[in-house]
């Protein structure tokens, strides 16, 4: 039995999409599959029209897999199984956390659930957590479904780094998903990624109907439009997938994750390059109007993840008052707020977290940009990395202390 993870860290990329088209094309190719929808959104669970429920599934569920193994499904596909999501899910991380390590935990539950299978697929949940350390243990690949952007490929490259940390054996792939040829930006992306294709499979998922109607449909793409151009990619990429696993066989040699980072790291620098008036020098800029502001404190982990991101964490004083700023580049991403003096003062002493201060100004939820902070820093200290006058933009203090998040 071998365990393929749909996987990314980055929310809405297409993660369930390619679980469900994969799980049913595997099926259809003659392999006895299980797929295991972790994620408590259920999508995958609906798309195979069944009721998101395991019963009595509590946390000793996940020692002893008992509940689960009971609440494995047919679909309406031969070769198909599915064991559903359940509300409870969402509770899986505490759990995980309280359980010991999530990795041998993982495993275990797989090899209990798993033993009917020839491959079980994880439709896994976006953003960092225990969870991940768990598939990055257990899975034998993973494939990461990636927006031809330069957030998404960020979010991506966070993961690869999180892998190469914890030497995790998967392999993993990436797949371009929802490509737009008309965008420049697609383009390029793709061009570039044919010169990494160590990470990239050289297969592109294009922006269709056929693959949005999968939820409507409740079916896989492949059976309500067999010959749609992203039926076919779908199929191409299966057949991909099925060449590498057999090629691997049994051996789970630790992936060479430093070359995958630093093949991603160019592709991520010559994106960036070409998109330069979207680039990270001019988050300040974007981030506001810098009349009047008098000092900004910028901060970030010490391995700079919000920088790598394209993320700007500020405190901007200006003699009318002091704000918390968060911006991407391209402000997509951006969210801000006021804060009193008492707070800037806390803020700079180390006291208090500026991300928490942006959020409890702000109130819930919380807006993307610092959800997407969040996730870069998975838990990471903030530090305050530099105080400069906008007008004298060289560093006038450094490294003042860490704030704890
Ligand atoms: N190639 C595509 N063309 C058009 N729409 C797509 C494509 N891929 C995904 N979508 C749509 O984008 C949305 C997000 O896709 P999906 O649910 O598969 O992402 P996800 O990564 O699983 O999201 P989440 O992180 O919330 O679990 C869905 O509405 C889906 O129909
Ligand atoms: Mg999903």
């Amino acid at each position: 039995m071998r365990t393929i993870a749909i996987y990314n860290t980055k929310g809405g990329v297409g993660k369930t999409t390619t679980a469900v088209n994969l799980s049913y094309l595997a099926a259809h190719s003659g392999l006895r599959i299980l797929l295991w929808d972790l994620d408590p959104q259920a999508a995958s669970t609906f798309a195979f029209r069944i009721r998101p429920h395991v019963s009595g599934f509590a946390k000793r569920s996940l020692e002893n897999g008992d509940a689960l193994r009971a609440a494995i499904k047919q679909t309406d596909y031969d070769n198909l199984c599915l064991l559903p999501a359940d509300f409870a899910y969402h509770k899986l991380d505490r759990w995980l956390s309280s359980l010991g390590n999530p990795g041998r935990l993982l495993t275990s539950l797989l090899a209990k659930i798993g033993p009917d299978f020839d491959i079980v697929i994880l439709d896994c949940p976006a953003g960092f957590s225990r969870l991940t350390e768990a598939i990055l243990a257990a899975a034998d690949a993973i494939v990461a479904p990636t927006i031809p952007n330069l957030l998404s490929l960020r979010m991506l490259a966070l993961l690869v780094g999180q892998a190469e940390r914890s030497r995790s054996r998967s392999s993993l792939v990436a797949v371009f998903n929802m490509v737009d040829r008309r965008k420049a930006l697609h383009r390029r992306a793709c061009e570039l990624a044919v010169a990494q294709a160590e990470i990239f499979l050289p297969v592109e998922i294009p922006y269709a109907s056929a693959v949005e109607q999968i939820a409507a449909r409740r079916m896989p793409t492949p059976v309500f439009a067999p010959h749609a151009p992203a039926a076919r990619a779908f199929a191409e990429i299966w057949a991909e997938l099925e060449t590498r696993l057999s090629r691997d066989g049994d051996t789970r040699a630790e992936p060479q994750w430093a070359s995958v980072r630093r093949g991603l790291e160019t592709l991520i620098e010559r994106l960036d390059s070409t998109e330069r008036p979207l680039s990270v020098p001019d988050i300040a800029s974007a981030a506001n109007d810098d009349a009047g502001v008098d000092v900004v404190h910028r901060f970030d982990s010490e391995r700079r993840d919000l920088e790598h991101c394209g993320y700007a964490l500020e405190l901007r004083e200006r003699a009318g008052g002091e704000f918390i700023v968060v911006a991407r580049s391209d402000a997509e991403g951006r969210a801000e707020a006021r804060i009193d003096r008492s707070w800037t003062i806390q803020i700079l002493a180390g006291v208090l977290s500026p991300l928490e201060a942006l959020e409890r100004r702000i109130g819930p939820p919380p807006p993307d940009a610092v959800e997407h902070i969040r996730a870069a820093l998975n838990g990471q200290r903030l530090r305050r990395v530099r105080t400069c006058q906008p007008e004298t933009p060289a560093s006038v203090g450094a490294d003042a202390g860490a704030l704890g998040l």
